[in-house]
């Protein structure tokens, strides 16, 4: 794939490749073969891996073969993400909605851990799984704006524009992270740790690729940012709390602490004023909005869970190179 993408190794009938993949698959989502290929089909898209050219990024073969492999992961996610019961097409009665199934997020916490006992070793290692999304964040949903209209519109470029530093290019929330990963002794160039981390990482941001680069899916990106924001600002304090107690220093800090303030401000836009109206515009997305936010709960709880067992165990969370 990685041959095909940069311009060479044309020969290879990639979508006999990607349908044994899928045959072969037992959990698409935890598949090695099925995420990587869908990331770097994604990376194509948003640019963000040098060597692969850009003349091929709308290459009839490949997008053949990331519909394929999008419409299983699609099928595989919408059977293992538990359906929230629908509200009211309302701005009230989804915001109400969200604040439920967020607030409902049970199990142990991954940021709870992190303040009070992980070692500074298994602080890298969140790090270098974050970083696969961070690196870029905020991405994913920017190719929803295009597609939303009105009031949705306006509350996504609110926080997105925030995302992006507010038009100062040092606190582009990005940026923030990579000099986190650099203060923390971390390679910051993107995709430096994509053989490191396990499937389920990458599965995380295809996900929201996917979401966010099929337009028919708009109401599941909307749902996917709105759970995202609404479970970013008290995770994050913790966060800040246990780097500060394993002795980081402030440039490590920084992003998780810009992100307690940020994202209590960005959950109620993103609750009300981008899903919520989003709802009440376009009720035939309503099913897709709250499929979004639990899609987004339920693969970042399978994250964190299996972040935590592997500590447990006294094991990395990383694959072993
Ligand atoms: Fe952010
Ligand atoms: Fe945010």
């Amino acid at each position: 794939m990685i041959g095909r993408l940069s311009g060479d190794g044309g020969a290879t009938d990639l979508m006999a490749v990607a349908t044994h993949a899928l045959d072969q698959a037992v959990d698409i989502v935890r598949d090695d073969d099925v995420q990587l290929a869908l990331f770097i089909l994604y990376a194509s898209s948003y640019g963000s891996l040098a060597q692969l050219d850009a003349d091929l990024e709308w290459d009839g073969e490949l997008i053949g073969v990331r519909r394929r492999l999008e419409s299983a992961f699609e099928h595989a996610l919408r059977s293992a993400v538990p359906a929230p019961e629908l509200p009211e097409a309302t701005v009230d009665a989804v915001a109400r909605a969200l604040f439920a199934l967020t607030d409902d997020v049970s199990g142990p916490s991954l940021s709870r851990f992190v303040a009070k006992k992980a070692t500074a070793e298994q602080v890298r290692e969140l790090l270098m799984q974050r970083s696969i999304y961070t690196l870029r964040e905020a991405d994913p949903h920017s190719w929803a704006i295009p597609r939303l209209h009105g009031r949705a519109k306006a509350a996504l470029v609110e926080i997105q524009a925030d995302e992006y530093g507010g038009g100062r290019p040092d606190r582009v929330h990005a940026t923030i992270f990579a000099a986190a990963m650099r203060g923390a002794g971390l390679e910051d160039t993107y995709g430096a740790y994509v053989d490191d981390v396990p499937a389920l990482t990458l599965a995380s941001l295809n996900m929201m690729s996917m979401f966010g680069l099929n337009r028919r899916l708009v109401g599941a990106i909307v749902g996917h940012l709105a759970a995202f924001e609404m479970t970013s600002s008290i995770p994050n304090r913790f966060y800040a709390e246990g780097l500060r107690r394993l002795g980081f220093g402030e440039d490590v800090t920084d992003y998780f602490d810009e992100h307690v303030e940020a994202d209590a401000v960005h959950e109620q836009i993103a609750a009300r004023d981008l899903a919520g109206a989003l709802a009440e515009d376009r009720p035939d997305l309503l099913p897709d909005i709250m499929f979004g936010a639990a899609a987004c709960l339920t693969v970042d709880g399978w994250l964190a869970q299996e972040m935590l067992d592997a500590w447990a165990d006294g094991r990395s969370s990383l694959r072993s190179r």
